[in-house]
């Protein structure tokens, strides 16, 4: 057997551990694996290198994707995986894995429609995708948060002032729930906020700072309409000093956390063994702590609703 492997959209840490996983279990069972290049566009371009355990050795603790990564525009279009179904019936694969977030499970979908057995593995420091609880890179990634902000608010207390700190997640909300509550902030404004909200944090702030409390952080989630206007408005109200920072990439890098490593290599292990029973067109997940797979375009249709959990977390974190 044959098998392509491929990362696309965003890089997470812990992608390079499900390569390794992969590549490690597919010689066990003496299946070939080839690595496309640059996510989709490498499918499409013909772009690969065959990986065996010598290419995988060393890799399962670094950061980014030795197979690097890209958002492929050519793949919104019809074009784009009819050519990658050409590189995959010339090099006769049978099956491929992407790596990625909800965009390169819409690719995938795309291919199983042309015939291509697909497996999806969740690998996104957003933790956004409907139907698995945990995508690969989160817990590194709020990790990594959680300590770039420790080291802020020790200029924030000597000072005494407000920091609002930007984080990454697009339209969801978790790395900036889960960073609040792991940094004792004292308010996370979440994507879907409202202007209620607003005065709320504005209360607070004016109501702790009565009391005594000399330096505030507050954390807003990239999706948050009124990010950028937050850090004035607070200035403006509470008259404290305030500083804002976007955390930014540096959320993408480093090393994966051990929880990261242990996730992407079962995903890794589950999605090779699916392709050598001949299963197709799953995508792997973790629900409550197990890994599970799902068939790949129902998983996708599922709603990611935000779970009654995270709705108590939001309120204890902004609670007086
Ligand atoms: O999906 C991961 C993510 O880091 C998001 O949190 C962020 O909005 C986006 O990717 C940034 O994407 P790009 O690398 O294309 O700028």
């Amino acid at each position: 057997m044959k098998i392509g492997v491929l990362t696309s959209g965003g890089d997470a840490p812990g992608m390079n551990a499900v390569i390794c996983a992969i590549v490690k279990k597919a010689t066990e069972y003496e299946i070939d694996v080839y690595g496309f290049l640059k996510g989709y566009n490498g499918l499409i371009s013909g772009n690969f290198k065959k990986l065996n355990m010598d290419s995988v050795a060393g890799i399962v603790n670094l950061g980014g994707t030795v197979l690097q990564t890209a958002r492929c525009e050519e793949f919104l279009t019809d074009l784009g995986p009819r050519k990658a179904k050409q590189t995959y019936d010339m090099m006769a694969l049978d099956g491929l894995i992407v790596i990625g977030g909800d965009g390169t499970f819409r690719g995938a979908v795309k291919l199983t429609e042309l015939g291509i057995p697909c497996i999806g593995i969740p690998g996104t420091i957003d933790n956004d995708i409907a139907s698995t609880g945990y995508t690969i890179g989160f817990d590194t990634a709020i990790n990594t948060a959680t300590k770039m902000i420790d080291f802020l608010m020790d200029s924030v207390k000597s000072h005494g002032r407000c920091m609002v700190v930007e984080v990454m997640g697009r339209e969801s909300g978790k790395i900036a729930l889960n960073t609040a509550l792991a940094t004792g902030a004292d308010f996370v404004l979440l994507p879907g906020g409202n202007e209620e909200q607003e005065k709320q944090l504005i209360n607070k702030i004016k109501y702790k700072k009565v009391q005594g409390k000399e330096h505030f952080l507050i954390i807003v989630a990239e999706g948050c309409q009124n990010k950028n206007t937050i850090a004035e408005k607070i200035a403006a109200e509470t008259k404290i000093s305030v500083r804002s920072s976007v955390l930014g990439y540096v959320q993408r890098g480093g090393a994966p956390s051990a929880k990261d490593r242990i996730i992407a290599s079962k995903m890794g292990i589950r999605a090779v063994t699916i392709l050598k029973n001949k299963g197709k067109n799953r995508m792997i997940g973790e629900l409550s702590g197990k890994i599970v797979d799902l068939d790949l375009k129902e998983a996708m249709n599922n709603k990611n609703s935000n779970n009654a959990d995270d709705k108590e977390v939001e309120r204890f974190i902004n609670s007086l």
